[in-house]
């Protein structure tokens, strides 16, 4: 794994945008598995203002999501999907139809699970994911405990989880209880990862997860043993004196 340390959350978001767009510009037809969540958000609006400023094509990209909530209506404002297309689809101007939905409005999770995994097998899997840290180490809704080749499932948030959503809907009573994921087996094979970290209160899951034992009880350290990931942290996330493992 490799380590960028930035300064702040706007150096890390500049960052995050660079890897973004250089995958863009060798593939402009990749598979770009984006988290919702707080931490990608500047990612994403330094995403669009690059992209306004030299625009590309991007007619061919494949955004993929990575997970969703259940037992929502299909216009509620807490959908993932509708926070991706409001923070990243629309911004870039991808169309909607080159996503690759999970759990599409009132659809059985189940069916929406196998055209997801169809879907992504038609697509060559995933180029580049985007992701963030939850609190309890999970990677999209992958709460621990979770073993590497946890599948795209349903699952119900932890207290914890619940806990941390709370802060995007006003209160832990707004946040879903069940959820579908994109699993690990399929964001351990993406091509590259950038995990975004920012903040101090991410600090212990953080090295948790990249300099402590590899374990399903904190899902984020199976980073630790695939290739192609690098993690983008900010000072405040990564402390005075850490260290990661590399390789
Ligand atoms: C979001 C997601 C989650 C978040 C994680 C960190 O789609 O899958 O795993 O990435 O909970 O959330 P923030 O960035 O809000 O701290």
């Amino acid at each position: 794994m490799d380590l960028v340390l930035l300064d702040d959350y706007d150096a890390l978001s500049r960052e995050a945008a660079a890897r973004i767009l250089e995958t863009i510009a060798v593939k402009p037809d990749a598979t770009l598995l984006l988290a919702t969540g707080e931490t990608p958000m500047g990612a994403y609006r330094e995403l669009a203002e690059a992209l306004a400023r030299n625009p590309r094509d991007l007619s061919r990209l494949r955004p993929v999501q990575l997970d969703e909530y259940l037992d929502l209506e299909a216009d509620d404002d807490r959908s993932l999907w509708g926070w991706m297309e409001r923070a990243v689809v629309r911004p870039l101007g991808v169309p909607t139809g080159n996503v690759i939905r999970l759990a599409a409005d009132g659809e059985d999770p189940e069916v929406a699970i196998a055209s997801y995994e169809a879907a992504l097998r038609a697509a060559g899997g995933i180029d580049l994911a985007v992701l963030g840290l939850g609190p309890n180490g999970h990677l999209g809704f992958n709460e621990p405990p979770a073993p590497a080749d946890a599948p795209t499932r349903t699952v119900t948030l932890t207290p914890e989880s619940v806990a941390s959503n709370a802060r995007y809907w006003g209160g832990a009573e707004r946040v879903p209880r069940r959820a579908v994921t994109a699993g690990l087996d399929i964001i351990l094979a993406a091509r590259r990862t950038l995990l975004l970290v920012s903040g101090e209160p991410k600090r212990h899951i953080l090295q948790r997860a990249v300099a402590g034992p590899v374990t399903p009880d904190v899902p984020a350290s199976w980073l630790q043993r695939i290739e192609g990931v690098t993690l983008l942290a900010d000072r405040a996330a990564w402390g005075p004196s850490a260290a990661v493992g590399r390789g």
